[in-house]
């Protein structure tokens, strides 16, 4: 972890100008000005200056909110035999190992179309294990840790989350399904303040900002990549992150930080996802880091109340997916996840794609935006929850660019 800052608009506003090269350690919340208006993504409109930026930005959101990550560990991948029949296509388990060897593997089941050699895939953590996706009892079941509420009231995980994956229509419509536990990277605990579980204890960040759950999963996300990319059972240059809610947070987080990942579409993520933390509504840095602070670096707490002297907001995590396409998506009736902070930061993070030679977000006369276009945020009716027919505004986005 870098522990300071290049110069730039942060240097500009505590010291008033720079006098050349870099200047402050990252100060902390006390010693950071208070700004209201979320601070620009961009400080030059040179698209040669971007991968500078863009550097700094990482190290600003590593720092601030998410906690740095290890040095890369490329994975391996392991495909079980034999590979299953499942309804509209075939079924295969890899067991990606990555860093020390008593770190946990991650299991991916993989989901594969019929018919089509090396599709597109959709990558998506799961809560429960993935098991939990189909009622198939040849998915072997997830030894993870569980949240008690993967369970129905007889106790029974299997086919538990099945009605948020439309497996069947995913893999009809083309599309490999990428899925694996998220508790094969980091149990979603609240209470494991020291980062003591997981694959924290095997793979440790030094430096001040140790890395949250988000992180964590994040890392994971590219362990995946790590094989996808090489796999020939998918097209490993179209991989799109798609998650709901905290797994919307991760799958923009690592599509950011990871530039293999050629898609990102975060649903309903709300704050610490796509949504500014300054904005008024939803969910407040308070909030989040009360109830879920093991998700970020300890010191993203600090910001609670004190949104205005964070030194970034949400659009630039939104900005570093640019110019690959993004589709953030909401529930009009999610108040939580706070649709109009979601709509504002997409809205200011489009200077970067155009920068960067893409049209960006295209609103439409109707308010709307155009669901071909690179950038695009959208609603649909109802509240917090990932439905099947959330899954045919995905695909289309993504037959849009695939
Ligand atoms: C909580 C949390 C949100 C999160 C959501 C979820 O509501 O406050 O930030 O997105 O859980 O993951 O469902």
């Amino acid at each position: 972890m870098v522990g300071r800052l290049a110069c730039g608009w942060l240097a500009v506003a505590l010291l008033g100008g720079c006098g050349g090269g870099e200047t402050e350690a990252f100060p902390p919340v006390d010693e950071l000005p208070s700004i209201l208006d979320p601070p620009p993504v961009l400080e030059s409109a040179s698209a040669d200056d971007w991968s500078a930026r863009r550097a700094e930005i990482a190290e600003l959101l590593d720092h601030y909110v998410y906690g740095g990550t290890p040095e890369s560990v490329p994975a391996t991948g392991t495909e079980a035999a034999p590979i299953l029949d499942v309804e509209g296509g075939r079924y295969v388990e890899v067991t990606v190992r990555y860093g020390p060897a008593a770190a946990p593997p991650i299991v991916l089941g993989l989901f594969l179309p019929e018919g089509v050699s090396r599709s597109p895939v959709m990558l998506a953590l799961n809560k429960c294990g993935n098991h939990s996706l189909t009622t198939d009892p040849r998915i072997p079941e997830s030894t993870a840790w569980a949240a008690e509420s993967c369970a129905d009231e007889s106790g029974e995980t299997r086919g538990a989350r099945a009605s948020l994956f439309p497996v069947a229509r995913i893999l009809e419509r083309g599309y490999a399904l990428a899925t694996f536990h998220e508790s094969d990277v980091d149990p979603d605990d609240a209470s494991d303040r020291d980062r003591s579980d997981g694959i924290h204890p095997h793979l440790p960040v030094e430096g001040d900002a140790p890395w949250g759950t988000l992180a964590a999963w994040a890392y994971g996300v590219s362990r995946a990549v790590d094989y996808l990319e090489s796999s020939s059972l998918v097209d490993g240059a179209r991989i799109a992150t798609v998650g709901h809610s905290r797994r919307g947070k991760v799958a923009l987080l690592a599509a950011a930080r990871d530039p293999r990942i050629a898609m990102a579409i975060p649903h309903q993520s709300g704050t610490g996802g796509v949504t500014l933390s300054r904005s008024d509504g939803g969910e407040s840095v308070m909030a989040i880091t009360l109830f879920f602070p093991h998700w970020f670096t300890p010191g993203f707490a600090d910001f609670a109340g004190e949104e205005a002297r964070l030194p970034l907001d949400q659009h630039f995590l939104v900005a570093m997916v640019a110019p690959r396409p993004l589709l953030a998506v909401d529930g009009v009736d999610d108040f939580w996840a706070d649709p109009p902070g979601a709509r504002r930061s997409i809205e200011l993070a489009d200077e970067v794609w155009e920068l960067l030679g893409s049209e960006g977000a295209v609103e439409l006369g109707d308010g709307t935006f155009d669901l071909t276009a690179d950038l695009a945020w959208t609603t649909r009716p109802g509240e917090h929850s990932m439905v099947a027919s959330d899954w045919e505004i995905f695909l289309d986005f993504a037959d849009a660019h695939f």
